[in-house]
């Protein structure tokens, strides 16, 4: 998968995309990350990217024709790759909101653009003209877009097929579809005994059907308990 991604503030990505899956998905050439300075396509000596809001009103907006140089400066470096046309998508709490489907369903494109946004949001004429989809990663309202990329990128990466180590661990995590899009259960590892608590016993018992039975009425329970609007929900897609 090759991402692309526009911001103001490059260096929020060093540490997140350093560490962990993320980077050894990279250095093992199963995601591409680049990461471009929107600056650079601004055109006065400034190099200004935001404006007062038309209207009037408190914050700045930031400009469709610096927005619009880079996503096209971006395309034409995948043609000149021979690369599939990317996916244009933009940061913002107005977008659709990330969950495991929507995350497979980005998956599928093997080329996007992340817009981050900034200030009080992105002139409206370059969403309508060059962004293929909107993605909010939830109902607060962060700084800037960069955050928001990072999860998006993190939750991405991690379905990438041979990125997870053992083969079978990302359809067993919380809203997997081993589990049906449910939580995941409570996990224990050694020691058997801690502080007085005792592993449930029957993870013990080396009764591989059991054991699977039990951990299917857990998720069930925790989703019931904690997120009643997830319980009979259909698979997440996550795979
Ligand atoms: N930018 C600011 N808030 C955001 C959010 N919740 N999701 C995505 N981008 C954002």
């Amino acid at each position: 998968m090759r991402i692309r991604i526009i911001t103001l503030f490059p260096e929020m990505f060093d540490g997140p995309f350093r560490a962990s899956i993320v980077s050894r998905a990279t250095r093992d050439g199963l995601v591409d990350i680049t990461i471009h300075q929107l600056r650079e396509y601004a055109t006065d000596r400034h190099h200004t990217v935001d404006d007062d809001p038309y209207g009037g009103g408190a914050g700045m907006v930031m400009m469709a024709a610096p927005l619009a140089d880079a996503v096209e400066d971006l395309k034409k470096s995948a043609r000149d790759a021979n690369e599939p046309d990317p996916t244009v998508v933009l940061l913002s709490p107005q977008g659709r909101r990330l969950d495991q489907r929507v995350a497979a369903d980005l998956l599928a494109h093997d080329s996007l653009i992340l817009v981050c946004g900034h200030y009080e949001g992105v002139d409206e004429r370059f969403i309508e003209s060059m962004v293929d989809e909107e993605i909010s990663i939830g109902d607060y309202v962060l700084t800037g877009g960069e955050p928001a990329a990072i999860v998006l990128v993190d939750a991405l990466t991690r379905l990438i097929p041979g990125v997870l180590g053992s083969e079978d661990s990302a359809p067993s995590d919380s809203f997997g579809s081993a589990l049906g899009g449910r939580l995941q259960g409570p996990v224990y590892t050694r020691p058997r005994e801690w502080r007085g608590r005792e592993v449930p016993e029957i993870l013990l018992s080396g009764d591989h059907a059991r054991v699977e039975r039990w951990r299917d009425e857990q998720a069930e329970i925790r989703t019931r308990d904690r997120r009643p609007d997830l319980s009979g929900s259909p698979d997440l897609g996550n795979r």
